[in-house]
């Protein structure tokens, strides 16, 4: 039974994240979210359900929807709606008009509090429904494309809500980016392609927290990792951990596999891909599919794509062949798990104590996009050690008392 499937994977993933555990046993006993509506947009993944058990055990009413058309793991769907009481909008392979649907439908309820992945609630809720943002306690938000989104709101004098960038917070940002995804983008080309990365060369397109993740680990599997970059300090960055870095056009002619995580558009376009090899494998791990114009590969394809795996698409360029990944999809999502749950354990838990903080704050807080406060960080880091039997020196007072003047300093 796809519920009972479900329930496996969340008790599996639930055994790997001992400090959403320790949260969701307190927020039984303080209910921090009694009489509220929590309505998340997030990758419906075995992690997530954990998340929702925590709000649900604070008190909340809890609704989510599938942050991608791509992402879902319907299983987990079916045992949050029937074993844990939360209803799930969004089923793996959804056309983005059903996508849209869901996003709306949740906006409809109107949330006391909202969570997403990419900024697609909040936003909908602030272009279509802004009286409602107004009555809203505030918002979280879980990437970097979804916090530029949300920050060109603020610039512009029309955020309506407090937001809480979980992202930012330094028990999310490293771990997700970096170990998150730097392992389970690579899981993904791995699942879906079964190369080896031993002797092949592995483009990076973008150097940021994911980006050297990616690289990182690509190196360690052999790859010889290109790294490209627009930031002339984490191009350096690149050149000193060891990689090479050149233009994007330079690299396409060079790689076997290529990465986006830009964040941004159109990193491959058709002029890298007339310069690519045959045979080349395109993947992105950035949160939305423009990383790689696929409308520009059809063009220079002239026909469309074929399937030749499942999450393996050819295009066939005459001279040679070109290997999409996933769509485009953000691929550690789409196919692999996303990032293991131990990553999620902390990222998640940030997650439902910065809700905690929405709640107990009760609309006092500044209409403005927010850092984490460094205490939940430091709580945070501190149950994961602990998790790890891990323990930790302290400063003295004299050295505590040494350091103080440089307190401003990173
Ligand atoms: N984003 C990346 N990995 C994820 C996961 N495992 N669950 C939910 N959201 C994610």
């Amino acid at each position: 039974l796809p519920a009972e499937a479900g329930q496996l994977r969340i008790d599996w993933a639930d055994g790997l994240m001992p400090v959403l555990r320790s949260i969701r046993a307190r927020f039984e006993r303080e209910r921090p979210l009694d009489g509220l509506r929590v309505a998340a947009c997030l990758h419906v993944t075995a992690e997530t359900a954990n998340l929702m058990r925590a709000l649900r055990a604070g008190g909340a009413e809890v609704v989510l929807c599938s942050a991608n058309p791509f992402s879902a793991q319907d299983d987990v769907a079916a045992a949050l709606g029937s074993h844990h009481g939360v209803e799930v909008r969004g089923r793996r392979g959804e056309g983005v008009d059903e996508y849209a649907r869901n996003v709306a439908a949740l906006a409809e309820l109107a949330p006391h509090i909202t969570l997403d992945d990419g900024a697609d609630l909040v936003g909908f809720l602030h272009a279509q429904r802004p009286e409602l943002v107004g009555a809203m306690l505030g918002a979280t938000e879980e990437t970097t494309t979804g916090l530029v989104r949300l920050r060109a709101l603020e610039a512009a004098g029309t955020l309506g809500c407090p937001v809480y960038a979980v992202n930012e917070a330094r028990t999310e940002r490293v771990f997700n980016d970096y170990y998150g995804t730097g392992q389970s983008a690579l899981d993904g080309i791995l699942r879906a392609t079964n190369l080896l990365l031993a002797g092949r060369t592995m483009v990076v397109l973008g150097y940021g927290y994911t980006g050297r993740g990616v690289a990182r680990r690509a190196d360690g599997l052999g790859a010889s990792v290109v790294v490209c970059e627009i930031d002339p300090l984490r191009a350096l960055e690149a050149r000193m951990d060891g990689f090479e870095v050149m233009p994007a056009l330079a690299a396409a002619e060079r790689g076997d596999i290529f990465v986006t995580v830009t964040g941004g558009r159109d990193a491959l376009g058709p002029r890298h891909f007339e310069r690519m090899k045959d045979g080349a494998v395109l993947a992105n791990a950035g949160h939305f599919d423009v990383e790689i114009d696929l409308a520009g590969l059809r063009g220079l394809a002239g026909s469309e794509p074929v399937a030749v795996r499942p999450l393996i698409e050819q295009y066939d360029l005459g001279s040679k062949r070109l290997y999409v990944l996933a769509s485009g999809r953000v691929v550690n999502l789409a196919a692999a798990e996303g990032h293991p749950a131990d990553v999620m354990d902390m990222s998640f838990a940030t997650q439902a104590l910065a809700v905690a903080a929405l709640a107990r704050a009760d609309g006092s807080l500044a209409v403005e996009v927010h850092a984490i406060p460094a205490e939940i960080d430091r709580e945070v880091a501190q149950l994961k050690l602990a998790s790890m039997d891990i323990e930790i020196d302290a400063l003295s007072p004299e050295q505590e008392a040494y350091l103080r003047p440089f307190d401003h300093l990173p």
